[in-house]
């Protein structure tokens, strides 16, 4: 073999060399592996560099100048390559897993919010395992019952009509004929924010709302959070709903006010349900009633859920309406109470304290 011959034959050995250590060195997938590799490749005895640099330092000076830079690439790229196998399995066993190499490929199929999962690791998550479940939440019994009040009020050709929380003397009493010195004007009895504006005590106010800005015929329902301050316990708290109702028209008597109320009930509570009026006084209607309700036909009791009447002329004055052409009536009822009878609830407390034992039952 001529001179020539065996350097091209050494080079394209150590080529090969190079190629196959390479991949063995990127290919190991645990460290026994890895030594092994480097054991037959760079071994110190007889490792195929040792035997190729053996070969090398036989050839004449000729040769080594020719293959010299080669060889010293080779070496540095296979020691290289071997560092990077043996960092690289490292950093796998410290994470606890196996490496990114190794990493089995169990998820070809399966995927998850749209995403090949593709984690090296694949013990790390349980396809198998049911998911979270997450828990519907019911409407509030208050919601509820609002929502339906106003389904049934809408049947009877009433709108819903809105106004403020934070209300003027003007909307909760004044133009509702509750004069300065009524007891109902108490500050002790409201809860004042500063001398001319208050939390609404009512939803009367509504009516006066709803008059100011529109002409006969009215004919809406108003539900909404009043403020008084009670003392809390079973039936009295600072914060409850009433729904207002109000209803004007040339000719209307008390005794749509009457039929209105019943069919509303009825509706609400059950065909079984009685309805009975009993004489009162509101400073906003003329002549006035109490509203009673009871639905033990055996004559059991009465249940007093609110306040009724025609509207006071004074009020129709008030909003600009001339009570010689209008007649109108309204209402005022309290929500908490007609759930409570509804479903039996005893505590009106129980709606504000959002104990979700007693909320998920609805
Ligand atoms: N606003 C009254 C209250 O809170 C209830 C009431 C009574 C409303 C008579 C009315 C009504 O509309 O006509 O006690």
């Amino acid at each position: 073999m001529s001179e020539g011959d065996a350097v091209d034959k050494l080079l394209a050995e150590l080529s090969e060399f190079e190629r196959a250590a390479l991949e063995a060195f990127e290919r190991a997938s645990d460290a026994a592996t890895l030594e092994a590799a480097r054991v037959r490749f760079l071994g110190q005895r007889r490792g195929w560099f040792k035997q190729l640099e053996q070969r090398f330092r036989a050839l004449p000076r000729e040769g080594k100048r020719t293959c010299g830079p080669r060889f010293n690439e080779v070496r540095s790229r296979v020691r290289e390559a071997f560092s990077k196998a043996q960092a690289r399995l490292e950093q796998g066993a410290a994470q606890g897993g196996q490496p990114e190499a190794a990493a089995v490929q169990p998820t070809g199929g399966l995927r998850f919010g749209g995403a090949a999962v593709t984690a090296g690791r694949a013990e790390a998550f349980d396809f198998t395992v049911p998911g979270k479940r997450v828990r519907r939440g019911t409407l509030h019994p208050l919601t509820h019952t609002i929502e339906e009040l106003i389904r049934i009020f809408g049947r009877l050709g009433f709108e819903l009509a809105d106004g403020p929380e934070v209300e003027d003397e003007w909307h909760n009493f004044e133009a509702l004929n509750i004069p300065p010195e009524h007891p109902a004007r108490d500050p002790n009895d409201n809860f004042y924010l500063d001398p001319r504006r208050l939390l609404r005590s009512q939803t009367s106010t509504v009516q006066i709302r709803v008059m100011e800005r529109q002409r006969p015929p009215v004919r809406i329902i108003a539900i909404g959070r009043v403020y008084r301050p009670d003392v809390h316990d079973a039936t009295h708290f600072s914060m409850f709903h009433q729904i207002e109702g109000l209803y004007v028209d040339r000719h209307v008597t008390l005794a749509h006010l009457k039929t209105v109320l019943r069919q509303f009930a009825q509706a609400y509570l059950g065909p079984d349900v009685q309805i009975r009026f009993r004489p009162s006084f509101f400073p906003f209607t003329e002549p006035s009633v109490e509203v009673d309700m009871s639905w033990d036909v055996r004559g059991g009791q009465w249940v007093e859920l609110g306040g009724a009447g025609m509207v006071d002329p004074n009020v129709f004055r008030a909003v600009g309406y001339d009570p010689e052409e209008y007649t109108g009536f309204a209402f005022g009822l309290g929500v908490e109470r007609l759930c409570m009878r509804r479903h039996g609830i005893h505590d009106i407390r129980l709606f504000y304290e959002n104990d979700v034992r007693f909320l998920k039952q609805f």
